[in-house]
């Protein structure tokens, strides 16, 4: 499936299988790859805290299989693997023909045939996030060398409020320390509340919801363009690959809707000979196109499907309506992981529009 201009990603294995991959089309010869960049970025997607992440440990070493001739693109196709070492299949033998709600179990099955293999989530795991983090590292250090710098945060966890751009001015450098806490939260004020609410969530075999916010640092003005070829589409697009995102908001977002036009605009000036706007409700785009703000937006995601609480399905074998407790090993809250992979979508998607438009991005 091409999403893409320019590139073309193809992430392919599964959760359970030998490996996991991705065969990346379209990188210009001699774009520079940082393989230890490219390894820090897929680590910090890793399960992030023991007491609420998941008990599934994989060391997840990149190996890049071609495409790269010392540590820049030949042009080719850069493949590269990441073999998956601790697999459990028994893990989900006793539910093989009970969906999980709200998993991709029941369309897949329907799809693909009741003997399709969904352990540890199949090609629909979050484990898949993986090699999109190796493509999205690629990217974002390539973006990063033209003074374009893409930088995501938790900024909610199940109502707990952990910082948001909506309150207050949100730099680069802010965005940036959100890395080195292990919430991945813009504030860590609290922090502590939401650790306790994952806790005592897990405790009772639930889980819980959040939100993730990007933001994106030293754009130029007019990047995307008008109706299909808008940068909202394009980067919602991309983001929405990643599981268990169920909304992306632009600025604003949603809270236009109660919004006047005199409170909405974000109105102009000179900062010396660059045009700028008071506000940035538009969160950097307008008319799909880039306004040379920071490119701002708000992604939802649910809580981690996979509870041990008991919940109601059916046998589609059987035919009959049945209650489930799932085993197995589960993150009680998946958001903190979702950060890299939203990061690495964001990235891929203004990447690509860069490749398309800018003609110098891979300068040499
Ligand atoms: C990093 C990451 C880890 C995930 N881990 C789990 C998990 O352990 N258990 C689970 O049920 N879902 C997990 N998910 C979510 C499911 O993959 C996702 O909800 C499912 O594929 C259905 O897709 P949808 O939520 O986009 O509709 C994870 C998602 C991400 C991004």
């Amino acid at each position: 499936m091409k999403l893409f201009d320019v590139l073309s990603i193809e992430i392919f294995g599964a959760s359970h299988a030998e490996e996991i991959g991705v065969n990346i089309f379209g990188v210009p010869k001699g774009t520079k790859i940082d393989k230890a960049f490219v390894q820090s970025f897929v680590d910090r997607r890793k399960s992030v805290k023991e007491a609420f992440s998941t008990a599934r440990r994989e060391d997840d070493h990149v190996m890049f299989e071609s495409g790269i001739n010392g540590d820049t693109s030949d042009g080719g196709v850069i493949r590269a693997v990441i073999k998956n070492t601790n697999v459990r299949r028994g893990d989900y033998s006793n539910i093989k023909h009970i969906p999980r709600p709200s998993h991709a179990d029941y369309p897949a099955k329907v799809k693909y045939g009741l003997n399709y293999d969904l352990s540890g989530g199949g090609m629909f795991s979050g484990r898949m996030t993986a090699p999109l983090c190796i493509a999205g590292a690629i990217a974002k250090a390539e973006l990063e060398r033209k003074g374009i710098y893409v930088h995501a945060y938790v900024s909610e966890i199940g109502g707990v409020r952990l910082g948001s751009y909506r309150e207050r001015e949100v730099g680069k450098e802010d965005a940036e320390n959100a890395v080195y806490n292990p919430l991945f939260a813009l504030e860590k004020e609290n922090a502590d509340k939401a650790y306790s609410l994952i806790e005592k969530l897990k405790s009772e075999g639930d889980s819980v919801g959040g939100a993730i916010e990007c933001l994106v640092f030293g754009l130029p003005v007019g990047l995307g363009g008008a109706l299909f070829c808008g940068m909202e589409g394009k980067i919602s697009a991309s983001v929405f690959a990643v599981p268990a995102v169920k909304a992306v908001e632009f600025g604003a977002g949603v809270s236009f809707s109660s919004l006047r036009g005199s409170e909405a605009n974000d109105e102009y000036y000179f900062d010396g000979d660059k045009v700028k706007t008071y506000t940035n409700n538009c969160g950097g785009i307008a008319g799909g196109m880039t306004t040379g703000m920071p490119l701002k937006l708000r992604v939802s995601v649910k809580p981690t499907p996979s509870i041990a609480k008991e919940q109601r399905s059916v046998d589609l074998v059987k035919k009959e309506n049945v209650t489930l407790k799932i085993c197995g090993r589960h993150d009680s809250c998946i958001v903190p992981r979702a950060v890299a992979p939203v990061e690495a979508a964001v990235a891929l998607a203004i990447y690509d529009e860069a490749l398309k438009e800018i003609n110098d991005i891979n300068e040499n």
